[in-house]
């Protein structure tokens, strides 16, 4: 069976893949790090640290392991920091027993910025704030402002509180415990429900504006992104209204990273069942688009694409068999439309492979949403908040940005897959082919 993979989507050679960390742009190149198990199309404890390069965020160019863990060991989820402009790794370090009460390590890159290694004194914190009766405690997220490093960790504290800690240093190696950054009780539902511990907890500034997005997780399940705009005072964040970052069922993970410009940007994992073939497909796991976040004017965080998608809009017009039949084959990357809502209002969109339906759509405007069937699970609204909508199609994922809706889904890869929109005023209906050679 030949391996039909996306193209616009980061996905790993071979083996498992799950969240994405330690984005940054380091001498004239971007650096992409990600949960990793090479041998093995399932997630395991023992996970590595997969990378890959890339000039902008889209061309990645996949290498050799960055980090592999001691025996034993699982080098978990983490970020990257400079130090004298060079990115040392900070992960979650756990041991078999203790695999929900992680440890904070740093690792050292080689010269060439390919293989980091954790010293003999590599690790930072050796667990959760004592005060916390933490049964979990994992995934840093740092940065830096002009008073100097700040660190965020994920807790479950033992009473259903999901729970972000928060710490200073002036060196990113000596940590100081300051307190909670933010908590919220597993039972309250104001705006979303938050779950009873938050993994890969993400504080970031956007303007004048802080944002804290949190992967919600409960009872060892894992849901969605939720987020909320607020104010962070140097030691804790306090939310104005949590909401739903994404609006399906596969966005997790989510990280935050400055681009080259100074954006901040986020990227997430796009989850997907092991349970797959591993003969006939080797590996699982998929990244989203790069994506800038805003402020929406109601004050909740909104993601757009970000514009190295753009830029690999091909600017030749994408040929049409009829005025809404597009036809794209697997090794073209990818299609990208844009619907203006005002004058779409009745349109729908199909999506087929070569034999079946893959995924359908269509305008709700008593919802003011797209619903969108996708081939397994139920339907999903989308809410569109913006005048137009953009929807990125690849080999086995579709992604759709409405203002504040946004969402993934997956559908089955084809060899040749035909998209058929009907509307309105389809001379509105954009549409470019999405390609430059990996
Ligand atoms: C989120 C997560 C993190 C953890 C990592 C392990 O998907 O569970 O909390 O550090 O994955 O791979």
């Amino acid at each position: 069976m030949t391996d039909i993979r996306p193209r616009l989507h980061f996905t790993p050679e071979r083996g498992w893949l799950n969240d994405p960390h330690g984005i940054t742009w380091v001498d004239g190149e971007y650096h992409l790090f990600y949960q990793h198990i090479p041998a093995g199309t399932a997630w395991a404890p023992t996970v590595h640290w997969g990378h890959a390069v890339g000039p902008d965020l889209m061309l990645w160019r996949r290498l050799p392991i960055a980090l592999t863990p001691a025996p034993n060991e699982g080098c978990w989820t983490g970020a990257t920091v400079l130090e004298d402009g060079r990115p040392n790794i900070v992960y979650t370090s756990v041991l078999p027993d203790h695999c929900n009460l992680g440890r904070i390590a740093v690792a050292i890159p080689d010269q060439q910025l390919r293989t980091w290694t954790t010293p003999d004194d590599g690790i930072l914190l050796g667990g959760p704030p004592p005060d916390l009766n933490a049964a979990v405690f994992r995934d840093p997220c740092i940065f830096r402002t002009d008073a100097g490093w700040t660190m965020v960790v994920g807790v479950g504290v033992e009473d259903g509180a999901a729970t972000a800690v928060h710490y200073t240093s002036p060196d990113a190696r000596r940590w100081s415990y300051t307190g909670v950054l933010c908590s919220r009780n597993r039972s309250e539902t104001d705006g979303v429900w938050t779950g009873g511990m938050w993994e890969c907890p993400q504080l970031f500034r956007i303007g004048d504006d802080w944002a804290l997005v949190v992967s919600v997780w409960d009872d060892d399940r894992l849901y969605y992104v939720a987020g909320a705009i607020g104010a962070y005072d140097g030691t804790t964040f306090t939310p104005e209204r949590w909401s739903r970052i994404t609006d399906d069922e596969i966005a997790y993970a989510m990280t935050s990273f400055t681009d080259r410009a100074g954006r901040p940007c986020v990227m997430s994992w796009l989850r997907e069942d092991p349970e797959h073939d591993a003969d006939s497909r080797p590996w699982a796991g998929a990244l989203s688009l790069p994506m800038v976040a805003q402020v929406g004017p109601e004050r909740t965080l909104r993601l757009h694409p970000h514009p190295d998608v753009d830029a690999l809009r091909d600017l030749s017009p994408v040929s049409r068999k009829a005025p809404g039949l597009f036809e794209m084959a697997e090794a073209s990357r990818g299609l990208d439309l844009e619907l203006p809502v005002a004058h779409n209002e009745g349109w729908a969109l199909r999506l087929y492979g070569p034999s079946s339906p893959l995924l359908t759509m269509h305008f709700d405007s008593v919802a003011v949403g797209l619903v969108v069937n996708p081939p397994a699970g139920p339907s999903m609204v989308v809410p569109v908040s913006d005048d137009r909508i953009r929807i990125v199609i690849d080999s086995g994922l579709v992604k759709i940005f409405a203002g504040n809706g946004s969402a993934a889904f997956r559908v089955p890869a084809t060899s040749e897959t035909t998209l058929a929109v009907t509307g309105s005023d389809l001379d509105r209906l954009r549409c470019w082919r999405l390609s430059a050679a990996r």
